[in-house]
């Protein structure tokens, strides 16, 4: 048996920000940002749009395309930095508004590619038990996360939800396999504190709020060079050539990253889904909503080899090869 999607599902907030109105927070303009990110407006919550209730809409539309009962699921996986709350998971807020009583549920923090880790975590499940249904779930509000007077970084994020059911079908069809990679020692290029600690002895000195903090540069050089490495290794180990990709998903951190990426892969750009334009950088999210907008748009037909890629603070990141 095959470890298949079975339905996809993605939820935006609805107020939509564009550069402009950012220019009026910060020291920005529409040009600088198109032109170094390719991003033209990006959605950001409101009252009622807390990540758990973006990711459960997600996860709604993804049962109903799937004709999954919500009570069926065997368990919930969400990808997430930006959790409603410490303690309990986005998951498990999830469960309860979707009622999927049966299911056992848990965060996954990886940022961007919380949502990868999650489909290979499900893949293992599956694998053990075909009979399963899993739910995995990227969402995210990094506006709760970004500091609004460093136009370094509040011009590159956005928030929103995507999601995937997941479960047994056909052998030959669905997850070929994944590369997952991660390397601690970088962290500091991409991070975000939690909140101040009530041990004065855990105290950080100067601790700088909770938001990102990021080496633009450094994470361009990085994430382009990880990404292309963790393409060819996935590929070269499943014995699957580029030429035989029928979409390529990756990460929607930022048009130039992305260019870079599909020029050092040389995968042609007519095969690669973009909508980065839309709604920025949304972290784990980034990748299942553009995969529901590629499966509800008609870009994958059964039999097609999706490649999915991602990347994020950590570092983290990895590849993950698909037989729709
Ligand atoms: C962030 C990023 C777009 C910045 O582009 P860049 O070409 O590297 O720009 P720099 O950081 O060198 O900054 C160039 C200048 O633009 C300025 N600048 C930065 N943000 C700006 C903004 N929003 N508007 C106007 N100017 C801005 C900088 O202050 C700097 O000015 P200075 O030269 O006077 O110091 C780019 O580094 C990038 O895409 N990095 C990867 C980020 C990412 O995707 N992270 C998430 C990965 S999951």
């Amino acid at each position: 048996m095959g470890t298949v999607i079975l339905g996809t599902g993605s939820c935006l907030p609805e107020r939509v920000v564009t550069n402009h109105d950012l220019a009026e927070i910060v020291e920005t303009n529409d040009e600088w940002i198109r032109t170094r990110t390719g991003i033209k407006t990006r959605r950001i919550a409101a009252a009622g749009e807390e990540t758990y209730r973006l990711a459960a809409r997600a996860a709604e539309q993804a049962l109903a395309m799937a004709g999954v009962a919500a009570a069926d699921l065997d368990l919930i996986v969400v990808g997430t930095i930006t959790s409603h709350m410490l303690m309990p998971s986005t998951a498990c807020f999830v469960q309860k508004e979707i009622g999927a009583t049966k299911a056992f549920a848990f965060d996954l923090n990886a940022a961007c590619p919380g949502f990868l880790y999650g489909l290979d975590v499900a893949d293992q499940y599956v694998r053990a038990d075909p009979s399963r249904k899993i739910l995995v779930i990227g969402a995210e509000t990094l506006s709760t996360r970004t500091n609004w007077e460093d136009r370094n970084t509040c011009v590159l994020f956005g928030d929103g939800a995507g999601a995937a059911v997941v479960g047994g079908g056909p052998q030959g069809r669905g997850m070929v396999g994944s590369v997952l990679c991660s390397d601690g020692r970088l962290w500091s290029l991409l991070h975000m504190h939690a909140p101040v600690s009530n041990n004065a002895d855990l105290e950080e000195p100067d601790h700088p709020g909770v938001h990102i903090i990021m080496e633009g540069r450094e994470v361009f050089k990085y994430a382009v060079k990880a990404m292309e490495t963790s393409i060819s290794d996935l590929l070269h180990r499943e014995g699957v050539s580029l030429d035989e990709i029928d979409l390529f998903i990756p990460h929607q951190a930022n048009i130039r990253i992305l260019n870079k990426l599909v020029e050092r892969i040389g995968i042609p750009l007519e095969k690669v889904f973009i909508n980065v334009e839309k709604y920025g950088n949304t972290s784990a999210a980034s990748i299942p909503i553009a995969l529901d907008e590629a499966n509800r748009g008609g870009r994958l037909k059964p039999g097609n080899k999706l490649l999915i890629c991602s990347f994020g603070g950590g570092f983290t990141w990895g590849a993950s090869l698909i037989n729709w």
